[in-house]
């Protein structure tokens, strides 16, 4: 759950990315999305609720945490860098 004063950005959400699967996550404008990933990127702090890694409960208090747990994000368009390849783009900042 995320909220943001009085919007409830995220109400109990649970979901699983199970390894080696790619998993679509899809929502129409405003459903949370962009508020989910914040919250892995350690960008927003979740007002209930953790994350499980491999199955280790894990702080995700900042970015750089989430980097070190080895979560990246692709931004949408226009923040990706379209010049390099889909790796470069990954771990752009750890190159
Ligand atoms: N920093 C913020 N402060 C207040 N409300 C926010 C904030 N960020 C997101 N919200 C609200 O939380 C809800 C979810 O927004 P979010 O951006 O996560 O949706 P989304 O699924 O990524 O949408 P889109 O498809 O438009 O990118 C919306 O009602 C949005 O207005
Ligand atoms: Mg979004």
């Amino acid at each position: 759950t995320k909220r943001f004063g009085a919007v409830r950005a995220l109400g109990g959400v649970t979901l699983d990315f199970p390894a080696g699967q790619v998993t679509a996550l899809m929502g129409e404008n405003g459903a949370g999305k962009s508020t989910l990933l914040k919250i892995l990127t350690g960008d927003h702090q979740p007002t209930e609720g953790h994350v499980v890694l491999d199955g280790e409960r894990v702080d995700l208090a900042s970015p750089a945490q989430a980097r070190a747990a080895g979560i990246r994000i692709i931004p949408q368009e226009p923040e990706i860098i379209p010049h390099v390849s889909v790796a470069e783009n990954v771990y752009a900042g750890s190159l």
